[in-house]
């Protein structure tokens, strides 16, 4: 850190196709935030920057599903993921996004600067194109089986199973994600980067001069750089996207990888007329924090970008971490298994710190990590509540009681006063290091080590006997305990920002630096203190249970959907299908059929007639709901005992992926008897 004045964090710009989810959170923008904070309070010149990503493909392939422009796609969700990291207390300094002009501007430039000194190959090859789609098909536009582990549902530009990059050219049975065909080969030309040119310099300059990366990152550009690199294609063809800046590139755009990043430099330029302080100044520390998904694309391909253009600097660290599950199954957008933040924040209101901790106590900073809630209200109540927030909240009463809210005067230290307040001291220190090396589950836990030996201090001295006994003995006591609390609005700043701003509300204290840290006299006799509030609240069962349930329920509907794409039923002849009678109806009487739970008795007006038809709806829907109910009736159905009631047809009803009955009508009122055929 010595050598260097100023530090600018970034973390990955989150594409701007769904919501922020958990596993968003504790890989990049909790650790990112933590550091940001921690360097501020040392009184640190720090930028900490965010951003939403705005191109490629999968955005266009969102719009496309959700029948809208990527544009609106963008607005949508660019809003919201703002929105939620502001109520969640993510700290950038600013949070840009792709689509602003500025960053159309810089990447241009950078790509132009770089053309210009012949800085890429031009390369005419044969892509892959869907005939129907009249398109060719870049990275997510095309899946197929990854040549790597054999993954079937790999992407053009990345296996999202081993996290091997690929090209859309390596795929096994590749398949067009526009119409599912088999995608035919056509020509056309691109530009790329050729990073085999920069082999020499990325060993030198990573597995010789970046030993310090953690291991999960250096192994994985060592492999990448060991194993061969080749040109890299950064341009596409696609109408979404920053449009190539020089002639004879009409329909072609700058690939996502290429502009993303570039972000970075573009939110810069937004935030301050001095950006290029940050970025090309080699007294400037560059970090990128990222997940594991994130590698290659931050410690290869952006520092060659970077190097080609010429005059930026590169990254001294990328802190990526590993992946975050949840409840034992991997995070997926698709299949809706997340805890989104958005909903997070509105379900526990007033909790942001909670998740906090509980997402860096448990971040997958070496290996894969798994979310439960049970684990989240374990360490709310037994951590948060029972160490932290009872230790403050004892102080502070007895503050109140004994002393009417007034810090008592210390008298003559005994050893264990002496010992409490040395290890202030030793944590402060061993949090540092933890911190200055990107350990942030370690930080926190010596962190909590500072509330526990509060706890177990104000425990061992048992102030509310000795108060009978030895008043005087207890004004040290609490002395004491009152500057352990003190340091913990230090210590915890940057892990539970919300939570130490109410304690410092508590204490009447203003903001301090992480230098003060370990001092024993942050108040003095004579301040005063307030009456508290509970720092933390006991999280019920119950709270647990909807959360619990709700995820069994989006379970249940991923598997129904899966069962609903059963395959399709065998062939039929016409003669087949124009046997069956089928007729619009009208429900004209309904009861249970006692004794059963599923079976209604249902009358209904065929038009031709009315009759009796026994139904299994009744779990679904009470008579008086039906009565008047417009159905589809089978009615040549030969007639069948059910109960002792003849029924005589059958109603038509489709299961919806959550398991609800729902009658089959047409779209439009229609006389009863009408054939449907
Ligand atoms: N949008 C990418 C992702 O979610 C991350 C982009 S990081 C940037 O995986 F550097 F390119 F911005
Ligand atoms: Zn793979």
């Amino acid at each position: 850190m010595s050598d260097f004045k100023r530090t600018l964090i970034t973390s990955a710009l989150p594409y701007a196709n769904g919501p922020v989810h958990i596993g968003h959170l504790a890989g990049v923008y909790v650790p990112a935030d933590i550091y940001a904070r921690y360097l501020r309070l040392k009184g640190e010149e720090v930028l900490f920057i965010g951003g939403s990503d705005e191109h490629g493909v999968p955005i266009t392939l969102k719009a496309k599903k959700e029948g809208t422009t990527p544009q609106a796609i963008v607005d949508k969700y660019h809003g919201m993921i703002k929105d939620s990291f502001e109520k969640f207390g993510i700290s950038f300094d600013v949070y840009s996004r792709t689509s602003a002009k500025v960053h159309h501007e810089t990447a241009s430039e950078i790509f132009k600067t770089i053309y210009d000194k012949g800085g890429f190959t031009e390369q005419t090859t044969e892509q892959f194109f869907d005939e129907e789609a009249n398109q060719f098909l870049a990275d997510r536009y095309i899946t197929g089986t990854c040549p790597k582990c054999g993954f079937e549902k790999a992407y053009g530009d990345q296996c999202e199973s081993c996290g091997t990059s690929l090209n859309a050219t390596d795929l096994i049975n590749p398949k067009s994600m526009l119409s599912g065909n088999v995608p035919v080969m056509k020509e056309t030309k691109h530009w790329y980067l050729p990073l085999d040119q920069y082999e020499p310099w990325l060993k030198e300059w990573i597995l010789e001069g970046h030993r310090e990366w953690k291991p999960n990152v250096y192994g994985q550009c060592k492999s990448w750089i060991d194993g061969g690199l080749n040109p890299r294609a950064v341009t596409r063809d696609l109408d979404w996207g920053i449009p190539v800046p020089v002639a004879g590139a009409d329909g072609k755009v700058l690939y996502v990888w290429f502009d993303a990043p570039i972000g970075y430099i573009s939110a810069t330029k937004e935030l301050t007329p001095e950006w290029e302080k940050y970025w090309k100044d080699p007294e400037t520390r560059l970090l990128h924090f990222i997940g594991k998904d994130n590698i290659v694309f931050h410690c290869i391909i952006f520092p060659v970008i970077l190097k080609a253009e010429g005059s930026y600097i590169l990254p001294d660290n990328v802190p990526a971490n590993e992946f975050l599950n949840l409840e034992g199954d991997k995070i997926s957008t698709s299949r809706n298994w997340a805890v989104w933040l958005h909903e997070y924040l509105e379900e526990f209101p007033g909790k942001e710190d909670v998740l906090k901790y509980t997402l860096t106590a448990n971040a997958p900073e070496t290996k894969d990590n798994d979310f439960t809630w049970k684990d989240f209200q374990s360490r709310n109540n037994s951590e948060l509540v029972a160490i932290l927030g009872n230790f403050v909240n004892r102080v502070l009463v007895l503050t109140n009681k004994y002393y009417g809210g007034v810090v008592p005067v210390a008298g003559k230290l005994e050893l264990r006063d002496e010992e409490a307040l040395a290890t202030l001291v030793q944590l402060k220190s061993d949090i540092e290091k933890a911190l200055d090396t990107f350990h942030f589950r370690e930080a926190l836990r010596l962190t909590m080590e500072m509330a526990r030996l509060g706890n177990k201090y104000l425990a061992d001295m048992e102030p509310w006997i000795l108060v009978k006994t030895d008043p005087e003995r207890v004004k040290t006591i609490l002395h004491i305990c009152l500057q352990i609390t003190a340091n913990l609005t230090i210590a915890f700043e940057p892990f539970l920002p919300y939570t130490m701003n109410k304690l410092r509300f508590f204490l009447n204290l203003e903001k301090l630096q992480w230098s003060e840290l370990g001092r024993r006299d942050l108040l003095v006799a004579g301040d005063t203190v307030n009456t508290p509030e509970l720092l933390f609240e006991k999280i019920e069962d119950d709270a647990i249970q909807r959360q619990v349930d709700k995820l069994l329920a989006t379970k249940k509907s991923n598997e129904l959907e899966q069962a609903t794409l059963a395959p399709a039923k065998s062939h039929i002849e016409y003669d087949d299908f124009a046997k069956m009678d089928i007729r619009t109806g009208t429900i004209v009487a309904a009861e249970k059929v006692a004794k059963t739970k599923k079976l209604m008795k249902l009358t209904i007006n065929t038009g031709i007639d009315q009759r009796t038809v026994v139904s299994g709806i009744a779990e679904h829907y009470e008579p008086e709901q039906v009565i008047g109910q417009r159905v589809s009736i089978l009615v040549n159905l030969a007639p069948k005992n059910l109960k002792g009631i003849e029924s005589q047809g059958m109603i038509l009803m489709a299961e919806s992926k959550e398991g609800r009955l729902v009658f089959v009508v047409p779209g439009e009122e229609i006389n009863d008897g009408a054939e449907i055929k």
